[in-house]
């Protein structure tokens, strides 16, 4: 009798855990939830589960992950992302919480460039700038998916971008397919293919805080980037075009450094690019970030030759979590790889023209590891 009464409790505990209604197993590791509706489309939110009993939660609402559940060094298990537990929580809608993002990642100056002596305007969404692919970019859109689990969870998400969207030329077919390895890694690998020539700069938006609550700073983290040099940027945050050493300034974490240490002295924040050490487009380690309190750590890697560091500057606690608490300033970091912003303005900038014929192709990791000591 006891043993039942045990049991009917651990059922409702468990029940109540369970944020999504109607989840049903459709794949090993794979759940999926009605999560909502928009643009008339159905929203779902799919749930990822490695062996290792870490979980991923992303939606094909503009592909966003919502949660990344790992423990800490005593086993305690939380979201180390900034995310709603509702739709409605994204129709706010929050700056790209967990969202992929695209046509072009990052900014492009008023809007406008030219390619093939036409000179195209894109929507203007940030001041007189373009940012995150516009005012409905790909974080704002119902994706199609597909689950897979051959041996790892996985999520494929396709949207076709239509000539024209946002100011883009060309009708741009993406491909996302989202990873939880046996390795606790999140891989996210880019596809795309164009039938006009575009710019293309895609990449992922999480915002992290390793402590796994949002109401802690992310100012104690420490950060290494492989990078011995950045954009700096004009006052709208558009790249002056200059490469420029970290050497003896405040974007030097090429050792790691605490994000608090230096941020003061960085107007407005960290929101730049470090252009990455490397050779070649190898999937390799660019960045690291650590909590020592948790002993979480995660790791970057990329085929990108960028990474930008964005220090949660614009959060500004008028958004609240779903349990109600003001989500503050550098509460949450971001490292998106990508080609650099305004590069289809910048001839000194790796190209970001995706043409017809071409694959666009790019992978980037997120290793979720404890350091135990
Ligand atoms: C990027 C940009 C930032 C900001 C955030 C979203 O990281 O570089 O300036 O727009 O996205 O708020």
């Amino acid at each position: 009798m006891r043993k039942l009464v045990y049991l009917a409790i651990a059922a409702m505990v468990f029940t109540a855990c369970g944020s999504e209604k109607n989840s049903k197993e459709v794949q090993p590791g794979i759940k999926k939830a009605l999560w909502g509706q928009k643009d008339n489309k159905q929203v779902d939110l799919y749930t990822l589960t490695n062996k290792n009993g870490i979980e991923v939660k992303i939606s094909n609402y503009g592909g966003t992950v919502t949660a990344w559940i790992v423990p800490d060094k005593n086993g305690n298990k939380a979201n180390i992302l900034l995310g709603f537990d509702s739709l409605s929580g994204y129709m706010a809608p929050p700056p790209y919480f967990g969202a992929l993002i695209g046509r072009y990642g990052n900014r492009i100056a008023n809007g406008k460039f030219v390619l093939d002596k036409k000179q195209y305007q894109l929507a203007t969404n940030n001041g007189k700038n373009h940012l995150h692919g516009g005012l409905k970019g790909f974080d704002k859109v119902v994706w199609d998916a597909v689950v897979v689990s051959d041996s790892v969870p996985s999520l494929i998400l396709t949207y076709i971008s239509k000539d024209g969207e946002e100011g883009y030329p060309g009708n741009l077919k993406v491909t996302v397919q989202y990873t939880l390895t046996e390795n606790d890694e999140l891989k996210i690998e880019y596809n795309a293919e164009t039938d006009k020539a575009t710019p293309v700069n895609l990449t992922q938006h999480n915002y992290y805080n390793l402590t796994g609550d949002p109401s802690n700073s992310i100012l104690n983290h420490s950060l290494w980037i492989d990078a011995d040099q950045y954009t700096p940027v004009d006052s709208g945050l558009i790249p002056t075009g200059e490469i420029k050493s970290v050497k003896s300034s405040p974007f030097d974490f090429t050792t790691a450094t605490k994000i608090g240490a230096r941020i003061d002295s960085v107007k407005g924040g960290y929101d730049h690019n470090w252009v990455l050490n490397r050779k070649d487009s190898s999937l390799q380690l660019v960045a690291a970030v650590t909590d020592s309190v948790s002993g979480r750590k995660l790791e970057v890697f990329t085929t990108e030759p960028g990474l930008q560091f964005y220090s949660g500057n614009f959060l500004d606690g008028s958004l609240k979590t779903s349990s109600g608490k003001p989500i503050n300033q550098h509460t949450g970091l971001c490292l998106e790889t990508q080609h650099f912003p305004n590069s289809p303005n910048q001839p000194n900038f790796p190209s970001t023209i995706l043409l017809p014929g071409q694959k666009y192709h790019s992978v980037t990791k997120y290793k979720f590891s404890l350091n135990k000591n």
